[in-house]
């Protein structure tokens, strides 16, 4: 247990908050592993209606930590990343994001695979996969050339370009933009508390149904990634990359 994942219980609202400010939220191998465990406890508590993920109001997260990246890469798709990401494209409940500040690599891709998504609109979300010698991970290379159309997410994927929480959600990527982190996170929670009055088998059923055309697709699209993925952390270019973000002061 680390309480770099702070979690809150309100009504039926399950919040998992992440909490590595000194690290700006990056994701480490447990903190993977308790976020993908509690999404799955919080699936099968009858008690919760909705989970909230967010970060702090200064940063959602800057992604993957790069010095787990180096030390401890992901080997398989077991690997607690995997775990979490399946977690998340699982849950049967509804996953509501309040975003503020950066949100990088999984911080952005992960906002694929939740429900409703609240940023602040100067949030600054990013995907620098191929920047780093990676490649795109967690569906994106599926969801967002359907989002954008290719052309625009080329730009996003291929050239790792930021974009702000206006633009996330003039192109859909968002549910809302809200002018700052406290707009932000009082209307996700607002929201995200609204389920607690809902019928959570209608719920259920009708997350389900709006999932379900994807769903095989993106079990498989998220796995072919994966695989290319882990084989690219161990690539020349992803090792020269990823030594020139820790060794760049
Ligand atoms: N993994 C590990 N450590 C990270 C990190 C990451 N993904 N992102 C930031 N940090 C660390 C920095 O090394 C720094 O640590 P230090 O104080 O011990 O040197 C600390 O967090 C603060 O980061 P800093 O870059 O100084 O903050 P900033 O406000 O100038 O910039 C970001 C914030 C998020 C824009 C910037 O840190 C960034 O681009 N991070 C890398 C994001 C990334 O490429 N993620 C992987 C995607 S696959």
């Amino acid at each position: 247990m680390t309480d770099a994942i702070l979690i809150a219980r309100e009504h039926g609202l399950l919040t998992l908050r992440l909490n590595r400010p000194d690290k700006k939220n990056a994701l480490t191998r447990a903190m993977y592993s308790q976020l993908g465990e509690a999404l799955q406890q919080a699936d099968a508590d009858p008690q919760i209606k909705a989970i909230l993920i967010t970060g702090s109001h200064e940063c959602f997260t800057a992604g993957n930590d790069i010095a787990d990246f180096i030390l401890e890469p992901p080997s398989d798709l077991d690997s607690p990343v995997f775990q979490f990401m399946r977690s998340l494209l699982e849950c049967r409940k509804p996953v509501v994001a309040a975003v503020a500040g950066a949100a990088v690599g999984i911080g952005t891709t992960l906002l694929l695979h939740c429900d409703l998504v609240y940023v602040s609109a100067d949030a600054r979300l990013r995907m620098p996969f191929v920047n780093l010698g990676l490649c795109p991970e967690f569906g994106s290379s599926l969801i967002l050339p359907r989002l954008l159309g290719q052309a625009k997410a080329a730009e996003l994927l291929l050239l790792g370009e930021s974009f702000n929480g206006e633009q996330a959600a003039a192109w859909g990527i968002a549910t809302q933009a809200l002018p700052n982190a406290e707009a932000t996170f009082a209307r996700a929670r607002e929201m995200a508390l609204r389920f607690d009055k809902l019928p959570p088998e209608a719920v259920r059923i009708s997350k389900q149904l709006m999932k379900a055309p994807d769903r095989e697709r993106l079990r498989s699209v998220v796995e072919e990634e994966g695989k290319l993925f882990v084989q690219r952390l161990r690539s020349p270019e992803a090792l020269a990359a990823l030594s020139g973000f820790i060794n760049r002061h």
